[in-house]
């Protein structure tokens, strides 16, 4: 297959693009390359380099500042999706779009199967929940695949993140309250090359295997234990958490584990257990405790 990829230099794609290429043709496109956001540019990129399916990658990721800039978050996460969504319709390929658990409201308390009713509780959640609803307005053959809590290349992520303050601080406070299901983007990647080999269109949800879910302070402690650092792990409510912006955090799902039963039953696609896939990413890049 031809697949075309945008948003190639964010976090997902760059773990993406070499897993598709195993065995296929990749187009991988940047911002600067394609601004999801010009919609006649979008048509004419698909059109040109014509593309057997798009993978968007492009979005709009800050859940913080999408608070202050809400038209800027839906100008990406829902007329974007919009313009690559109308473009792969004109030229009938479909598109596989990536969304996120944050369009739930968390009151489920059980994981959250593709057939329950998304109700986001912050700005980015609306506006990821405007690009699933684009795509199902617009097109007959899409794949959209929910995930949550993504680690991958770079540093810009959950786990890098609680490394990095671990060793400089030896004590960290994170929250206790909020309970989901961390997804290594490596994983994500084969589990969405095996959903569009699949030809098993519709919504989809991908993360790692972590059972009922585990909250931010548990996995944190998880990590600097496999990581082998000698750290406190403080625990916090989301209220009494340390805003890093001159405004109060968006408010986030306190439960948004999502249930991956039908993805394995669709396309046979079974999620590797969280702490194996942490430790092999820790290994990758040469962190271990042994
Ligand atoms: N990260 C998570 O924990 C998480 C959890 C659940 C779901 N997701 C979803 O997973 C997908 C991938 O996320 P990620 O973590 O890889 O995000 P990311 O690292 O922020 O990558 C997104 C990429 O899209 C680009 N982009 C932004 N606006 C664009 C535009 N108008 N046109 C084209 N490209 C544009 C960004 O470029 P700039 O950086 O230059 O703006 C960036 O390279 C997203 O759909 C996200 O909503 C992520």
């Amino acid at each position: 297959m031809k697949i075309l990829v945008t948003g190639s230099a964010g976090m997902l794609a760059r773990d993406l693009i070499p897993v598709l290429k195993e065995s296929n043709e990749v187009m991988p496109l940047s911002k600067k390359e394609m601004d999801i956001t010009q919609k006649d540019a979008v048509i004419k990129n698909i059109k040109s380099n014509a593309p057997d399916i798009v993978i968007n990658c492009a979005a709009y990721t800050n859940v913080d500042t999408a608070e202050e800039e809400s038209d800027r978050a839906f100008q990406v996460n829902g007329i974007g999706v919009q313009n690559v969504a109308v473009a792969c319709a004109e030229v009938q390929i479909p598109l596989c779009h990536v969304s996120t658990d944050y369009v739930f409201d968390g009151r489920k308390n059980k994981p959250y199967t593709p057939f329950d009713a998304a109700n986001p509780l912050n700005i980015y959640g609306e506006s990821k929940l405007a690009g699933e609803k684009y795509i199902q307005w617009i097109m007959n053959k899409f794949y959209i695949v929910r995930t949550s809590g993504l680690y991958g290349s770079g540093r810009n992520n959950f786990v890098m993140t609680i490394l990095k303050l671990a060793k400089e601080r030896r004590a960290v406070k994170v929250i206790t309250d909020q309970i989901c299901s961390p997804t290594s983007t490596l994983n994500l990647s084969t589990g969405i090359k095996k959903l569009i080999e699949s030809g098993s269109f519709g919504i989809y949800h991908i993360t790692d295997d972590s059972g009922d879910g585990i909250s931010w302070f548990d996995y944190a402690r998880e990590i600097v234990s496999m990581a082998g650092i000698r750290a406190d792990i403080i625990p916090a409510t989301s209220e009494e958490f340390p805003s890093t912006s001159r405004r109060p955090p968006a408010k986030r799902p306190a439960y948004s584990v999502l249930d991956t039963e039908i993805t394995r039953l669709a396309v046979n696609y079974t999620p590797e257990k969280r702490e194996v896939a942490l430790k092999k990413f820790l290994s990758r890049r040469g962190i271990s405790n042994e």
